[in-house]
């Protein structure tokens, strides 16, 4: 007779994912900003802290900076990675591989399309799930460019971050972590392409809480009028490669040339997330343009995973 066992739904008390944005507390975010510059300029002494360690990266969308510096981080922590690409489910459902990996590994990165594929995992595994990028959120690469911010402003609190664009993925964690930390974030979209209205509304009150001022528009330069940093990101996510050619129309209007960037401060930095599509969300000249540090962003996104790993294994 087959013993009926209990569920295999593991608590997750002792797991914490970091999901989306403000799975960390802005005081962690606070934290973990000095221990990526710590670790940015001591390395080796962080060389062991994963030691006996593995983690697993499932990618469901291309990737070249987030998959290449979560393995490198791992390994310089002193870890090792497994990797996965394609549909995660494609064979058996999300709770089953959630519990499979739980049992061979200390921590699960995954980049997907929809949301629900990383709160299903962070549900059933007892290990610690990390949002590589999702349709929704892109909390990596924000803790990256909060760093970049406060390596480049010698602060956030008081500053204005514009976004310039579409109310994506990265609209979103940007304005997130933003409005906690006390950033005014300024953003503008064409109409019909703002962000999700309740992290909209999340934003809002957060921004509240900090002294943070929020706008959204679709007014271009109003956006940047005033704005220390101008960010744009691509006008067609991974997954909206059918919409391009209409975005591209419709976005035209908010490309970021070196007028758009001139109605920012004067010597305002320019972001972009990458791979950036010049000619269309920003020119050549401005990619390539003093002001940008595009590069020193894609460099903190590895200190930044360190960080993170650190305070999550
Ligand atoms: N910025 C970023 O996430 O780049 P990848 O898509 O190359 O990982
Ligand atoms: N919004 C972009 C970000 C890429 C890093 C995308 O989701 O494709």
């Amino acid at each position: 007779m087959i013993a009926t066992v209990p569920s295999n739904r593991i608590s997750k008390a002792a797991a914490p994912d970091f999901t989306q944005d403000l799975d960390l507390t802005a005081d962690e975010v606070r934290y973990l900003l000095e221990l990526a510059l710590a670790v940015k300029r001591d390395a080796p002494r962080h060389a062991r802290a994963l030691e006996g360690r593995s983690i697993a990266l499932l990618f469901e969308k291309p990737s070249l900076r987030t998959r290449l510096t979560f393995e490198l981080a791992i390994r310089e922590l002193g870890g090792s990675s497994v990797g996965t690409e394609g549909k995660i489910d494609a064979r058996e459902p999300l709770r089953d591989v959630a519990r499979n990996l739980a049992r061979w590994v200390d921590g699960i990165v995954v980049r997907t399309f929809g949301q629900t594929v990383i709160d299903e995992l962070a549900l059933w595994s007892s290990v610690p799930v990390i949002n590589a990028l999702s349709d929704s959120f892109h909390p990596c690469q924000a803790l990256a460019d909060m760093l970049t911010l406060q390596e480049k402003l010698g602060g956030l609190r008081g500053m204005t971050l514009a976004f310039a664009g579409d109310g994506n993925n990265m609209a979103h964690s940007l304005m997130l972590s933003s409005a906690r930390l006390g950033m005014n974030f300024a953003l503008a979209t064409p109409p019909g392409f703002g962000p999700d209205p309740a992290v909209a509304a999340q934003a809002e009150s957060l921004a509240a809480a900090s002294g943070a001022r929020l706008s959204i528009t679709t007014n271009l330069e109003e956006a940047l009028t005033g704005a220390n940093a101008v960010y744009t990101d691509v006008w067609a996510s991974m997954g909206q490669e059918d919409e391009a050619a209409a975005r591209h129309k419709i976005f035209a209007p908010y490309q970021i040339d070196e007028r758009a960037l001139s109605i920012a401060q004067p010597g305002a930095i320019f972001m972009h997330c990458l791979p950036a599509k010049r000619g269309l969300e920003v020119t050549d000249a401005v990619m390539e343009s003093p002001q940008s540090v595009v590069f020193d962003q894609a460099e903190n996104r590895l200190h930044a995973q360190k960080a993170l790993l650190l305070m999550m294994l």
